[in-house]
């Protein structure tokens, strides 16, 4: 059994991470053209290290919950890729090995002037150089507005060559990972939304329970351990 899961924000929210569209949400305190842009980034570059390096403090304070913990364990027991589009390590924290980080990940920096990546530091700054080609162009390893996200072909393929696609969490604002129910319908895929409420997108769904995600993940989870 091929199954490949996109995990959202949802799948982290009882760990204690804020979601970005909920009323207390991170996207209500911030506005996203200025910590989720390149011209955010090129505008105030010392802003956007600040959230982010806020963000990355955070990690420490927060562990895997059931849910990242039930998908660890259907990895050993089907064929399973996660994609997640959250930049926390709760999934690999949990266990996850088969695991792509769509929107990029706290843990990680990158060079934009050489394209270099490597382990971030707990606090970035705009004067941190590259260890590659030591030039002060570090900035967090995050997809922004406007950027391609990871792996698109990896994951497409995965998607079409699987036999069941479930969204997690996610409440299908953002593309192209909004649009991943619908290509897995085009390819014949089963689908399956778990989350807290409908989705934008619930007609892409074959069928749907809604719940906490550290309910109805590991409810989920157990029909196939
Ligand atoms: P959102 O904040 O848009 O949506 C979170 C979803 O999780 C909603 O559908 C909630 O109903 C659901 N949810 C909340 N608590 C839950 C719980 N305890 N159990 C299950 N579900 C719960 O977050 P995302 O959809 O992940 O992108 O956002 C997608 C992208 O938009 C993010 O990766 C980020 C953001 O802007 C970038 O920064 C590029």
């Amino acid at each position: 059994m091929k199954i490949v899961v996109l995990t959202g924000a949802g799948i982290s929210a009882e760990s204690g991470i804020e979601t970005f569209r909920a009323e207390t949400g991170l996207w209500a305190n911030h506005r996203v053209e200025d910590v989720a842009t390149p011209e955010g980034f090129a505008k105030d570059p010392d802003l956007v290290h600040a959230f982010y390096n806020g963000r990355r403090g955070q990690l420490a304070d927060v562990q895997p919950n059931a849910a990242h913990k039930a998908l660890a364990l259907l990895e050993k027991h089907v064929d399973l890729l996660v994609v997640t589009q959250n930049v926390d390590d709760l999934h690999e924290r949990a266990g996850q090995r088969n695991l792509i980080h769509m929107h990029g990940e706290l843990r990680g920096a990158l060079c934009h002037g050489c394209g270099h990546r490597w382990a971030a530091p707990d606090t970035m700054n705009t004067t941190d150089a590259c260890p590659a080609c030591a030039a002060a162009k570090t900035r967090p390893d995050i997809v922004w507005f406007g950027e391609m996200p990871y792996q698109m072909d990896r994951i497409f393929d995965a998607i079409t060559a699987a036999d069941l696609f479930v969204s997690i969490g996610t409440s299908g604002n953002v593309y192209p990972a909004a649009g991943f129910a619908a290509e897995a319908q085009r390819a014949g895929v089963d689908t399956l939304e778990l989350n807290l409420e409908p989705s934008n997108t619930p007609t892409d769904f074959a069928d749907a329970r809604y719940g906490p995600a550290t309910e109805i993940v590991p409810d989920w989870v157990a029909t196939f351990t």
